[in-house]
């Protein structure tokens, strides 16, 4: 059986790829915060012609103890992964903290898909090759900068937009490093910018445009027709070896200089390591970790992977 996971799935992108994986014969895991929101897409899964083994994991993608909470949860289940697909993200208004004190863009978008990359890498590498790590990222991450030296936006005024920007950057950042450690494994690593589709999280970030209307209308672009670009990928029905790759609507592109830039990615992936408590699972060390933002300890350090044996191991 092919298991697919996909994080946000109740709704937008996310959703369309989930319900055109299980007319594939996928297996569908959807890690959804709400449980009512996801159980109703769950629901929408099943058909006379996919009858298949769709499961809802419900995790907050704020808080790490909850994503530490879905991977165990996914591991217990012991499924190969063919694909993990980091697909959730969001806009808030006003600067947001997650649980663990992090900007909330950064922590939902970047940080958690990071640590359930890292703690669900066995279960990919268990998978019949190519298993692929697929990260949604965004053309709006040219024009970014990573700001290492603020990245939760405390010492400079917030815009959501510029958040959303850094953020879908780190995505590009971490995928690049993450190739790099898992060349040779039979798993590949990929940035997606998938195209632009009318959804919430556009509604988001064009609100408040001048002009907005007209670039709504550009954007009249329904979810459904995300679906199959990011499927194909999952099915891993393209033979070319994408790791390492950003990829436009499936397409080979060039990211901007900023996410080609090797140190910054070898730099964020410090950062995330110690945000997110991975450094406390190397050989010999055990409890909490620091936040770099201020050595405040982050809550809920550790996890359960054996860190000798990880190739993720930082
Ligand atoms: N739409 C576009 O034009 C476009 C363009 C480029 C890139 N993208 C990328 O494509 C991906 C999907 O975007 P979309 O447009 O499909 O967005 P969307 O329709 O707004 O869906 C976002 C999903 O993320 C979930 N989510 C948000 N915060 C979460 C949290 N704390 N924990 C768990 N799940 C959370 C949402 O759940 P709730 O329903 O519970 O809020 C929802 O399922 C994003 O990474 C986005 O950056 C989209």
């Amino acid at each position: 059986m092919k298991t697919v996971i996909i994080t946000g799935a109740n709704r937008g992108i996310g959703l369309a790829a989930a319900r055109n994986l299980a007319g594939r014969g996928y297996d569908l895991i959807l890690v959804c915060r709400n449980p009512t929101r996801g159980r109703a897409a769950l629901e929408t899964l099943h058909s006379p012609q996919s009858a298949g083994n769709h499961r809802l994991v419900v995790a907050d993608l704020a808080s790490l103890d909850s994503v530490r909470a879905a991977a165990a949860q996914i591991a217990e289940t012991n499924v190969a992964i063919s694909a993990l697909v980091n697909n959730a993200a969001c806009l808030p208004r006003r600067r947001t903290e997650s649980r663990d004190g992090f900007e909330l863009q950064l922590a939902v978008t970047h940080l958690a898909h990071f640590l359930l990359t890292h703690l669900l890498f066995p279960r990919l590498r268990s998978a019949p090759p190519p298993s692929r790590v697929i990260t949604l990222s965004s053309a709006a991450h040219a024009g970014a900068a990573f700001n290492f030296r603020d990245p939760n936006f405390e010492r400079r005024r917030y815009r959501r937009r510029r958040a959303y920007q850094q953020s879908k950057l780190a995505n590009v950042l971490f995928t690049r490093a993450l190739a790099r450690r898992i060349g040779g494994t039979g798993v590949q690593a990929v940035a997606l910018h998938p195209g632009v589709y009318d959804t919430g999280l556009l509604h988001d970030y064009i609100g408040g445009i001048p002009g907005g209307g007209a670039f709504r209308r550009l954007a009249a672009n329904r979810a459904e027709r995300a679906g199959p670009i990011v499927a194909e990928l999952a099915a891993g029905k393209r033979g070319d070896d994408l790791n390492g790759q950003y990829l436009d609507r499936g397409v080979r592109a060039i990211p901007a200089k900023a996410a080609r830039d090797q140190r910054a990615q070898e730099r964020l992936w410090e950062w995330s390591a110690a945000a997110t408590g991975l450094k406390s699972e190397e050989p010999g060390e055990t409890g909490g970790s620091t936040n770099p933002r201020d050595e405040r300890p982050v809550r809920g350090g550790g996890g359960g992977t054996d860190p000798g044996a990880h190739p993720l191991a930082t």
